[in-house]
Formats: C-alpha cells, structure tokens, sequence
C-alpha cells in the first residue's frame, strides 16, 4: 500500500447515544488523521437499527448489508432500543446478524483501570486492573437467537451450540493476544471460563481449549467456572490477563468487567473475524441518558483505537498503529491530569465537554508536552 493509503470505513451510528458518541468519535478520528497522515478514513454512512426499523418495517437494508461487507471495517455506534420490538417480542438486532453473517467469532472486551477514576472496589489493587474477556460472539446461546420454541404457552426452549472450528480459532485468539501483551509486560496467561462441571458442551469447550493451549507452551492457562469467575472479579481482579468464554457468559462478564472501571463508557469492543473487523462500544444505546449530552464517548473512541491497530496490522500502515497510540495515550493522559472527568462516575463532563478534551489534547504538538 502506499503512504496515502484510503480506508473505507462503514459508520453505523444506531441508536440512542450511538448517534451522538459517533458524532464525536468522528471528530476524534479527523483529527488524528491530520495529525499523523499516511493514511486517508472514509467514512460510509449507514441507518441500520431500531430507528431505521420503526419507520420502514426493516432494521437493515439488503444493500446496506452487503456494502458494509465490502468496507475495510465497521465502525457501530449501538443498535436497539426497549421499545422497538419484532413481533416474536424480541428486540431489533442487526448487529446479531452482522455478527453471524461476517463470522465475527471473537469479541476482545478489554478491562483496564485509568488513573484518578473513582474505585468501584476499597481495595487499593483495583487501580491494576487490566485484563481482556474475549466473547466468542456468533454461537454459544446466541446461536439460537431467532430460533426459540414456545410449545403451547407450557415450555420455552433455546439451545446452546459449540463447534470445534470456531472453538479453535477462539482459543488461538486468546492466546495471541496473551502473546501480544506479554511483550508489553502482561501476565501471559489465559484463563477458560465455562460451565464445565455441569454441561458436555462446556466440557467440550474445555478439551477444545486444552489441544489449543498445547499448541501455545509460552502461554499459561487457567480454568474457571464462570459463577466462581464472577467471584473472582469482584475479589481479586487485578489477578487477570486474558479470560475466554462462551457468548452468553461473555456478555454478561463483560458488563461486570465494565463496572469494575468506572462503568459501560469504559468498555470498547473489536469483533473479529477471519475477514471481517466491527468495532463497536460494548454498551447499548442507553435510551436513559440520550439525547441529553451525558454519555460517556470514550468506550467509543477506544474501540475506534481498536480498529485503528487492526487495520495497521491487516494492511501493514505503521501510522494507523501510531494514530491508534495517539489516541490511547490521549484518554491516559486526560485521566492521569484529571482534565477527564465524565459525568458516568460522578465528574461534570458530559459528552461534548469529555470530547473537547481530548481534542485538546490532541491538538497540543509534542513540543509543548515536553517542554
Ligand atoms: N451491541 C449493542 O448495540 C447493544 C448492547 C447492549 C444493549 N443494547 C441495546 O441497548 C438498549 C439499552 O440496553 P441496556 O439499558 O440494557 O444497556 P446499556 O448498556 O445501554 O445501559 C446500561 C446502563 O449503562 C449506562 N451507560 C451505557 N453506556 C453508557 C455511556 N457510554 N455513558 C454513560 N452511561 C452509559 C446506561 O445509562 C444504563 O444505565 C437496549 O435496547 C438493548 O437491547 C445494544
């Protein structure tokens, strides 16, 4: 690729403060590309969602679907909103689809503390907490998604499915990004979280996990039951490096996760698969708070951090890794100096103003930070 590389990015805003954390993010995403050059971000707009779906009976356009297939990677805002239903009472999710259809297996939630955010826990280790969950995302419970049974107002059934070749392509996942952090001083560790006392499917998982971990002898591995994991994050999460586990218990750890940080603004998201890169904060649409510049944006500006890296390595542009650090250092160095301060855990920055500072911060050139 040459220097002036063009990407095209599909931008999904979705719903609720999706549509205004994307506004933001952009922004963000502008000027960090005039900062660093190499590469050019074009953006494609799409309304995919619960708006889109409220107004024309479709969540998701056919062509829309397959244009987003075509771009370099997808950049969602959140999609779905409690009041806009299909008729089986489910919730308007594309972003399932999407997720099925682009085989987006592995969603890497990374769980880090940043300096001067209030502690959820007393304990003074909470300020270590950095670890990753990665959500297998298209099978485990959610594989059933759109295909549940109600037989005859008496029983509900849903199944959970585990494959071997998703499975495996999880797994090494999870031990390439315990490989990537070990060079940058992680623990090098993954631990399996699973149900494997009880299910065979989980069973499964693990054994999956074992013949994969063989392959991997630098990195070392752990096990735990996911209610004892749950335990573990609240008693000892400073003790983590990278977790793996099935798409429902996923979802459900990385909420925690989030919490453990301040809250769902702290919490990005990349879906990977072989193909394919989503990007996408791991929160939904907040219907309580849109609208009304209280978001937090930065789990959206760290997952467009997150997409700036994978693009770097896909296409080998060394600037896209050096913007994706700009923008990691940026959130740090907000934290660190106490400009930072989002009204999610008690500050007096709302969206606009959280935002404000980070472009500040990124327009600061160099020499004025070290002189
Ligand atoms: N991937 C997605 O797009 C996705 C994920 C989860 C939920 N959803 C959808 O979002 C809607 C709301 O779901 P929910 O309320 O269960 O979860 P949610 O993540 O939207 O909100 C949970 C809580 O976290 C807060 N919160 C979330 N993001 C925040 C941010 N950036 N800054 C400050 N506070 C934030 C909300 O105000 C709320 O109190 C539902 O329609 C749900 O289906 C979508």
């Amino acid at each position: 690729m040459s220097l002036t590389s063009e990407l095209r990015i599909a931008v999904i805003p979705g719903d609720g403060i999706g549509q205004e954390i994307m506004a933001a993010c952009l922004t963000i995403l502008e000027t960090i590309q005039n900062r660093t050059q190499g590469f050019k971000l074009v953006f494609d707009h799409y309304e995919i969602g619960a708006g889109l779906y409220q107004r024309t009976g479709v969540d998701m356009r056919d062509e829309d679907f397959k244009a987003i297939g075509k771009a370099d990677a997808i950049l969602l805002g959140s999609i779905g909103l409690p009041g806009i239903r299909y008729e089986d009472g489910t919730e308007i999710s594309p972003h399932l689809r999407i997720r099925d259809e682009f085989g987006l297996y592995a969603g890497i939630r990374p769980v880090k503390y940043y300096p001067n955010v209030p502690r959820r826990l007393l304990d003074d280790r909470s300020a270590l907490i950095d670890f990753v969950v990665i959500r297998e995302s298209t099978e485990g419970l959610f594989y059933t998604h759109g295909r549940g049974e109600i037989i005859d107002d008496l029983e509900a059934r849903e199944t959970l499915r585990i494959t071997r070749p998703v499975s495996e392509k999880l797994f090494d996942t999870a031990f390439k990004v315990a490989r990537q952090r070990k060079t940058r001083g992680g623990k090098g560790t993954v631990t399996c979280v699973d149900k494997a006392n009880v299910f065979r499917a989980f069973a499964f998982f693990r054994k999956i996990f074992n013949e994969r971990a063989a392959l991997n002898p630098d990195i070392q591995v752990n096990y735990n039951y996911v209610d004892a994991q749950a335990l573990d994050l609240i008693r000892r999460p400073w003790d983590f490096d990278v977790l793996v586990m099935e798409n429902m218990f996923g979802d459900i750890i990385s909420d925690l996760g989030g919490g453990l940080v301040g809250g769902m603004g702290m919490a990005p998201c990349a879906e990977l698969g072989d193909h394919h890169g989503l990007f996408q904060p791991a929160h939904g649409s907040a219907p309580d708070i849109m609208g009304q510049d209280k978001a937090n944006p930065l789990a959206m500006f760290l997952s467009a951090a997150m997409m700036l890296d994978w693009l770097a390595e896909r296409h080998g542009i060394p600037q896209l890794a050096e913007a994706a650090s700009l923008l990691h250092d940026a959130v740090y160095e907000g934290f660190e100096s106490g400009r930072l301060s989002p009204m999610e855990f008690g500050g007096h920055q709302g969206m606009t103003d959280c935002t404000r500072t980070l472009l500040d911060i990124l327009q600061t050139p160099l020499v004025e930070k070290v002189s």
